[in-house]
């Protein structure tokens, strides 16, 4: 927290909305706080299993904008985490909370999901009989900021939307064909493209690129690239080119926490990181 952040403030510091300077914008409970750029916040979060830790005092914070991937080997906790962030699991203590207001840890799954984080797990999950078009027009009508309703004709903004989304995913020479029929790399765009038309504040993918060509994996880097800045991202990946071709902040989990973070030469060159993978 900058004390430049509180200068700024019309509020008075102790009763603004919920404890937090608010900048002078109305914030009603619920609605995303960004104030302080962080988007994604969690702190000393512990998950067991049996007395197993899978989360062991995980703290990360994610700032608005950013595109982050997490690294780590297999069994470090990437998946728990993102099914604590998506409220699928329930921290046994620790914080979570998205933005500066909306504890996560008290929020259903769905509750969570209509708030912004969209998540997009390994497998792709399209309507394969359904062509891509019509995919990505169910999933615009799955948005509920979008005032059209299900019966209503498509307006011409639906049909931008949708259309600039075959764009950006690449599929727009195949917007006709059913999904059935797609690549694994295609259908593993549209899925993110279904869930991008959702408008999610923070979208979570994990392992986006497992089983992609070389091309489609570049293209994907490329993809993500272009979302970040408007979007937050958290990529959980193995694929150390693809995780150094987007260039941005690593994490590297091991064993429930953060074994350390920073750009992936750093990383890279950290002693445990290397010690970690290479096994002792
Ligand atoms: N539902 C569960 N019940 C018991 N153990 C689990 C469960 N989910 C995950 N684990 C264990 O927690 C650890 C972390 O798993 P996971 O988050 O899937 O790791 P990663 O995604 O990094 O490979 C693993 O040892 C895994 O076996
Ligand atoms: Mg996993």
């Amino acid at each position: 927290m900058t004390p430049m952040l509180f200068r700024q403030s019309t509020q008075p510091l102790d009763d603004s909305v919920n404890g937090v300077a608010n900048l002078g914008h109305a914030l009603t409970p619920g609605q995303l706080d960004i104030s302080h750029k962080v988007i994604l916040y969690l702190e000393e979060v512990t998950v067991s299993f049996d007395g197993f830790r899978a989360l062991n005092n995980l703290s990360l914070s994610i700032d608005a904008g950013e595109l982050r991937c997490i690294i780590g080997p297999n069994g470090a906790g990437k998946t728990t985490m993102m099914d604590v962030i998506t409220g699928k699991t329930r921290p046994d203590s620790g914080m979570v909370y998205f933005g500066q207001t909306m504890d996560l840890t008290r929020m259903s799954e769905p509750h969570i999901a209509h708030a912004g984080i969209g998540r997009k797990f390994q497998k792709p999950t399209v309507f394969e009989r359904h062509t891509v078009f019509e995919n990505l027009e169910l999933a615009v009508k799955t948005n509920k900021s979008v005032r059209t309703s299900l019966f209503a004709r498509m307006d011409d903004a639906t049909l931008d939307r949708i259309s600039h989304m075959l764009q950006v995913i690449r599929l727009h020479k195949v917007a006709d064909r059913p999904a059935g029929l797609l690549s694994h790399g295609q259908k593993q765009w549209l899925e993110i493209g279904m869930l991008l038309v959702q408008e999610p504040k923070l979208l979570l993918l994990d392992e986006p690129v497992a089983g992609m060509t070389d091309e489609e994996t570049e293209h994907t880097a490329e993809l993500f690239l272009s979302l970040a800045g408007r979007h937050s991202l958290v990529v959980v990946e193995h694929d150390m080119p693809f995780v150094t071709q987007l260039g941005g902040k690593v994490t590297v989990l091991h064993e429930g926490s953060v074994l350390a973070e920073g750009s992936m030469r750093d990383v890279q060159n950290h002693p445990r990181v290397i010690e970690v993978y290479l096994g002792r």
